[in-house]
């Protein structure tokens, strides 16, 4: 298909190719890993190493990759028809009929699909929306926004600063700080100060009361949303308390504020639902954001899912010549959503979510096998979204210093060994495609424990742990 060598691409990447999140400290030396072919649970790189995938791409290859069935439909619809624009009242055929089929998954009367281009894109869109809403309502002071420490919402300037993972705005300018807050991440294994001994319910009201606080201590006739992903992913997997989006949810109704739920990752089979707010967490969000496993990652797409309540106030004719004025040129893109209603049908007719709702158990019990290794920290998550963080010690869970490089040298250990995992700081996440075998998480476990295995080792030797 090119005519190209392995070599010549590796280096117009190096050259040319500005990656997200680049640590330009190893890739001026090292440049990419350039992956050339995917199937199924697997991905081989152009000198043709074999890996299995245990990250999905990035979180978003739910069906597995190099599907036929969603080349088919992909290159159908391309032939039928492949871009007309989206704008006023054009629209196209697929892009309504999953319109649809979303508010049919969604949970409860959010009915109402505004497309973009991705996540980011969905958050950012989701937040102009809301500001609208206010204003159209008379609510014009009503627009801060309550986000957490840890999250991650994206990369537009909005969703790079809603995000909490606070390193990732270094050297980078800030915007909205004037109506964007944090409050603490939900995380059962790092605790903010003040609730490191308290007992599962008193750590969920703890958090439930400080968000209750800040709501206050920013009057209730200012705030206009809380954004919460169900279960924190980029940020390190982090597992809210039991009841605590519930609670959350709870305060959002006592004061008008609007509960958004960025479902970026969770949705679309990762946590055994379509959704998780409604079915694993017991909320009705007024707002869900999805991309990702939408579409599996064979085109981009993303989705802000508004609830009844909100169309209502924004679908209001403004006034003569008014428009509801935001929007992409590829909102609604007719090949993504045809791409979508496939992937959404394979969803459905393989029974994705009941073999997630069966493997993702096993695959939480199997990690925690590995605890009795002297730097397993934690193992947490819930289905096929799980996080291993790593320490010095098992047993005082001293954590390790940021020279070890610890979820790197896991990275590199089992990249050798043929899986691929994420590293984070001091953690790896794994979210494999949702089509995983028992007998692949067999091999990811084994990989993972044999890499640990081996740093242990070399990490005696630079005395890093004793
Ligand atoms: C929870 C969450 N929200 C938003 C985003 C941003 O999505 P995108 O990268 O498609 O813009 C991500 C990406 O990882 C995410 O994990």
């Amino acid at each position: 298909m090119n005519q190209y060598s392995a070599k010549e691409i590796w280096e117009m990447d190096k050259k040319h190719f500005i990656h997200p999140y680049t640590d330009f400290s190893s890739f001026s030396d090292e440049g990419s890993q350039v992956v050339s072919e995917a199937n199924g649970m697997y991905i081989i790189d152009s000198d043709d190493n074999k890996y299995l995938d245990g990250i999905a791409g990035l979180w978003c290859v739910n069906i597995g990759h190099g599907r036929k069935e969603m080349a088919e439909v992909i290159a159908e619809q391309v032939l039928k028809m492949q871009y007309y624009n989206p704008f006023g009242h054009s629209s196209n055929e697929p892009g309504s009929i999953l319109a649809a089929k979303l508010a049919e998954l969604a949970p409860g009367d959010l009915n109402h699909v505004f497309y973009t281009t991705g996540g980011s894109t969905a958050v950012d869109s989701a937040i102009r929306l809301v500001h609208f809403y206010n204003n159209v309502r008379g609510k014009n002071n009503k627009k801060q926004i309550i986000s957490r420490n840890n999250a991650y919402h994206g990369s537009t300037y909005v969703a790079a600063n809603l995000t909490g993972i606070h390193a990732t705005k270094n050297s980078f300018d800030r915007v909205a700080d004037n109506w964007i807050n944090h409050i603490s991440a939900a995380d059962m294994f790092h605790r903010p100060s003040g609730a490191e001994n308290l007992n599962e319910t008193e750590y969920c009201n703890f958090l439930v009361n400080e968000f209750e606080n800040r709501i206050i201590q920013l009057g209730e006739e200012n705030v206009a949303a809380f954004i919460a992903e169900p279960l924190m992913g980029a940020g390190g997997v982090l597992v809210a308390p039991t009841g605590y989006h519930k609670a959350m949810y709870d305060i959002c109704k006592k004061y008008d504020v609007l509960y958004i739920a960025d479902e970026v990752v969770t949705s679309f089979g990762r946590l055994g639902h379509f959704f998780a707010s409604e079915t694993v967490y017991d909320m009705q969000p007024d707002i869900i954001i999805t991309a990702k496993g939408i579409s599996s990652g064979y085109i981009p797409l993303g989705a802000a899912i508004i609830s009844d309540r909100i169309y209502e106030v924004i679908s209001k004719p403004q006034c003569e010549g008014g428009l509801l004025s935001i929007g992409y040129t590829y909102s609604g893109h007719p090949v993504a959503c045809a791409a979508a209603l496939k992937n959404i049908e394979i969803i459905e007719s393989e029974n994705l979510c009941e073999h997630v709702q069966e493997v993702g158990p096993y695959f939480q019990d199997k990690m925690k096998t590995l605890s009795n290794l002297k730097i397993f920290g934690d193992s947490r998550g819930s289905h096929l979204m799980l996080g291993l963080e790593f320490v010095a010690d098992n047993e005082t869970l001293e954590p390790l210093p940021i020279e070890a490089d610890i979820g790197n040298r896991i990275f590199e250990s089992c990249r050798k060994l043929g899986l691929i995992v994420r590293p984070l700081g001091n953690i790896i996440v794994l979210s494999p495609p949702l089509i995983i075998s028992k007998e692949q998480i067999d091999s990811m476990v084994e990989i993972i424990r044999k890499s640990m295995e081996q740093t242990i080792e070399d990490l005696k030797f630079e005395e890093f742990c004793s």
